[in-house]
């Protein structure tokens, strides 16, 4: 199969998209996160294309996204009124609720299981396609399983050229990370992977969360499997880098280095990314960052980590933990 690229902005694009997904095809359209790989959710042929296409195991259920909470509402068995005051709160954006499903959702879209993960995500573009083909979308992040997502077409057409029908670019998108999926059906409410909407603001609006230990469950959430979001460069993550990146070149490797300021230089050898210092903006442009090291041939990357005592931090720390797996 040849994909088409089409600029999300171009005449008849988004009704394009939306035949396609009506006819069980594959749409990569850009959300406020990521990418995302789109089929229509409630065919499971389309759906299985998916998995084919990213390499995903059968056994991780993918997030459905929908324009509008009526539209969520008919895909779930139990509206909690802690649904209603997240949504209410924080969509359309980067959080995904984890609810009972309706019989009709096919099997594949939850991995089987009795919970479907749902979101309306902020992108106009992303919004302009559930609009059009008025379809509930599945979508995992746009590139082939355990790699990193993609923030921009170029990305996903380095995993994905070929396997997909149609790519709607709108340039890099502004979150940069994942939505943050929280699971309703507990109490208290599990958060099963942080993202762009910290714990904090989820905390002011429905009180406690639990966080699962890595262990406990570990296919409840398989975006929790430990290897994930990874670069094929090895990457460590360490609070003192500079010792390690100057032993890795002086033993004659080529070492990518990214830090949170500018550091005075070290051997020529080393790759040196220096990143925001708000946890915002260093969030919009770590994978850019990790794409770009990647594609460097460099024999590892060397990462400082970031505060360890701040919770707003605690998705970009979580995505550098598996990262470095
Ligand atoms: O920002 C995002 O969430 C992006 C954009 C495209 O929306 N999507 C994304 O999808 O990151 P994916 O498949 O890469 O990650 C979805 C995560 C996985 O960790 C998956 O295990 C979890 O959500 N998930 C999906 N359905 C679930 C369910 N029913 N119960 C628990 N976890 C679920
Ligand atoms: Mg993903």
């Amino acid at each position: 199969m040849s994909s088409i690229v089409l600029h999300a902005d171009s005449p008849g694009a988004i009704p394009r998209a939306a035949a396609i997904l009506h006819a069980g095809g594959l749409v990569v359209f850009p959300t406020e996160t990521v990418y995302g790989l789109g089929a229509n959710a409630l065919d499971p042929t389309a759906v299985a294309r998916i998995f084919a296409a990213k390499g995903r195991p059968t056994h991780n259920p993918i997030i459905v996204h929908v324009a509008t909470v009526d539209a969520a509402k008919v895909l779930v068995a139990d509206w909690p009124e802690t649904a209603q005051r997240l949504a209410d709160r924080f969509w359309p954006g980067p959080l995904t609720l984890v609810l009972p499903k309706r019989a009709h959702v096919p099997d594949l879209v939850t991995a089987g299981g009795p919970t479907i993960a749902l979101r309306i995500p902020a992108h106009p573009v992303a919004l302009a396609l559930l609009q059009e083909c008025k379809l509930p979308i599945a979508a995992p992040s746009a590139n082939r399983s355990t790699e990193l997502s993609p923030t921009c077409a170029e990305h996903v057409m380095r995993g994905l050229a070929d396997r997909i029908d149609l790519l709607l670019d709108a340039g890099p998108t502004t979150g940069g990370l994942e939505s943050t999926v929280v699971d309703l059906t507990t109490n208290p409410p599990r958060l099963l992977r942080p993202g762009l909407v910290t714990t904090v603001e989820l905390q002011r609006i429905i009180g406690p969360l639990d966080r699962p230990t890595a262990s406990a469950e570990p296919l409840r959430s398989p975006g929790l499997m430990e290897r994930h979001y990874s670069p094929r460069t090895p990457l460590e993550v360490l609070v003192d880098s500079r010792p390690r990146v100057e032993e890795l070149s002086c033993a004659g490797l080529h070492v990518g280095w990214m830090t949170h300021r500018n550091e005075p230089a070290t051997a020529p050898s080393v790759l040196h990314l220096a990143m925001p210092v708000d946890y915002v903006s260093y969030s919009a442009c770590l994978y850019a960052a990790l794409h770009e090291l990647d594609d460097a041939g460099l024999d590892r990357i060397v990462v400082e980590s970031p505060p360890p005592d701040r919770l707003e931090w605690l998705a970009v720390l979580d995505r550098l933990t598996r990262a470095a797996r």
